[in-house]
């Protein structure tokens, strides 16, 4: 049971965190610089970024689980796991649509050197990085202060 927190809550630090760190540093900041320095600059970050948020994510999912059985099933937790449940299963679908889409979108075109593709990739990318990070935020809320 305390290794299962353990894991669950060190995934939802880097996953969260570096979401955090991404949106609300890196990208600001980042956009001091012109596009042929900032997109792969950006590019570069979020591949090395995403490869650590899926252990993370495989982390939180699979200790989440192993909480769940371990309380004694769906029907034995509160609503607050519930809501958790969901709220981090549509997170997951986000990460992914991400990895397959936008990203790779992304990296293509900084290959390429086209400027315009990249930048509208990116702020895919930046859409979709911050609707998760208001989620993560909401769901870690509710898993502390939700519990009753
Ligand atoms: C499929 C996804 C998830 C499942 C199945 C899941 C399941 C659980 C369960 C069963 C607990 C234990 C509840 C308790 O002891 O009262 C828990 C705790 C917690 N979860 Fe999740 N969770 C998921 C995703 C997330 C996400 C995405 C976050 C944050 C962004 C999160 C943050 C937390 C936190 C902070 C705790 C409290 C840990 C503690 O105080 O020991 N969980 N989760």
């Amino acid at each position: 049971m305390q290794v299962a927190r353990w894991l669950h809550v060190l995934g939802v630090v880097v996953w969260v965190g570096g979401m955090f760190f991404a949106h609300m540093a890196l990208r600001p900041a980042a956009q001091a610089l012109p596009p042929p320095q900032r997109l792969p600059l950006l590019a570069a970050t979020l591949s090395r970024f995403v490869a650590w948020a899926g252990l993370a994510i495989l982390m939180v999912v699979g200790s989440g689980v192993a909480l769940i059985g371990l309380a004694g099933g769906m029907g034995a937790v509160g609503a607050a796991v519930h809501a958790m449940t969901g709220l981090g299963l549509a997170m997951t679908a986000i990460y992914a649509w991400l990895v397959a889409r936008p990203l790779p979108q992304l990296r293509a075109a900084v290959a390429a050197a086209h400027w315009q593709e990249a930048g509208a990739a990116m702020a895919g990318v930046r859409r979709l990085v911050g609707v998760n990070l208001v989620l993560g935020l909401v769901t870690l809320t509710l898993a502390m202060l939700g519990r009753g």
